[in-house]
């Protein structure tokens, strides 16, 4: 982090090269108290073009990663390739930045989670939506109002990478993707204690698809609220992701960029930068590693509160019946 009489600057390193690691390594490289040093990517020439593009060195794996003088480590694979990367960084005692899903299933978020929690080192997950402007205008409006309807919707296409339809890379479209939602609606809304859900199996139409096409959860939340969420990816577009929160005499309707919330007066509407919520995810990061601020809204063990809702909506549809989210596991620790 600098010597005496340096300013202090956050080294940083890669593991996964690929889009979500490119929109981190754009809005890091914007910080002038931000060195990005390092990457390593199964695919070389990815690497290599990542590292080019950001003034970074390419490595040839975490072990060397670790060895290159870091702060801290950016996590960006896909979702089946969690567990070794995230261990062996909190090994060597960095920071980590995880991107969501944080793992395929529960399994192997369960046990990250445990060697995170032992190592004691910093952690943030990639769920920026706790950091847009629309959702601080909808609790500033919910302020002491409780909650009693949540909707969310993700309707979408098959993202262009060669992972996203296969089940056993992804986990499918709800662990993978409308976990933003599921996220957002445990922070406003509060703990789901139980969901039950249904699919369309049908997958979409891309090369080796087995997720499931269409998916509708019901959500009971432990304050007595009750909640749906609707997600496909059987469109060409991104049609609609976000959440509608109902308390009483109010109606709150978020999407990445906007805001509506409405009493008996009417509607009032207000659009915000999409991209404002990413790079204040990065920054309060950064900041919580150079020890100026705490303000990291999805550290990995409440990612993984998150983790276990989307994998019990899996659960749900392959039981075909409700699942319970009872056992409040970490406050037994
Ligand atoms: N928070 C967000 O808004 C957001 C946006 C996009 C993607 N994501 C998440 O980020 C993750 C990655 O998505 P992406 O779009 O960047 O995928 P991608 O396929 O573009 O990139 C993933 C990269 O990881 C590499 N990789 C795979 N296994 C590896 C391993 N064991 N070691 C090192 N490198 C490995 C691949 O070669 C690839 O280059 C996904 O889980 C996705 O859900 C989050």
């Amino acid at each position: 982090m600098g010597s005496e009489g340096q300013v202090a600057e956050c080294r940083i390193g890669f593991i996964g090269a690929g889009g979500v690691a490119a929109r981190h390594a754009r809005m890091l490289g914007e910080f002038d108290d931000v060195r990005l040093v390092s990457v390593t990517d199964l695919n070389t020439e990815q690497a290599g073009a990542f590292a080019d593009e950001h003034g970074m060195r390419t490595v040839p794996g975490v072990d060397q990663l670790i060895d290159s003088g870091l702060d801290a480590v950016y996590v960006c694979v896909p979702p089946f390739a969690h567990g070794p990367a995230e261990e062996a960084v909190a090994a060597a005692g960095l920071a980590l930045f995880v991107e969501k899903p944080i793992g395929l299933d529960a399994e192997v978020a369960e046990r990250i989670a445990g060697v995170l929690r032992e190592s004691g080192v910093i952690t943030a997950v990639g769920h920026h939506w706790r950091y847009s402007p629309v959702v601080d205008c909808a609790r500033q409006a919910l302020a002491e109002r409780r909650v009693r309807l949540a909707m969310g919707a993700w309707l979408d296409k098959v993202p262009p990478v060669p992972w996203w339809a296969r089940r056993t890379r992804s986990g499918g479209q709800v662990i993978e993707q409308a976990i933003h939602v599921l996220d957002l609606a445990r922070l406003l809304v509060g703990e789901v204690v139980e969901v039950s859900a249904v699919a369309d199996a049908s997958p979409p139409d891309a090369p080796g698809a087995d997720v499931d096409g269409a998916t509708v959860v019901n959500l009971r939340f432990a304050g007595g609220a009750v909640g749906s969420l609707a997600a496909t990816c059987l469109l060409a577009w991104k049609h609609r992701a976000g959440l509608e929160v109902y308390a009483d005499g109010l109606a709150v309707t978020m999407t990445e960029d906007s805001v509506e919330i409405r009493d008996r007066s009417g509607p009032a509407v207000r659009g915000f930068d999409p991209d404002a919520a990413k790079r204040a995810a990065d920054r309060a990061f950064v900041d919580a590693v150079l020890g100026r601020g705490d303000d990291v809204r999805s550290p990995y063990q409440d990612a993984l509160r998150t983790h276990r809702l989307a994998c019990a909506v899996t659960r749900s549809i392959d039981l075909g019946g409700p699942v319970r989210l009872t056992e409040d596991r970490d406050a037994r620790r």
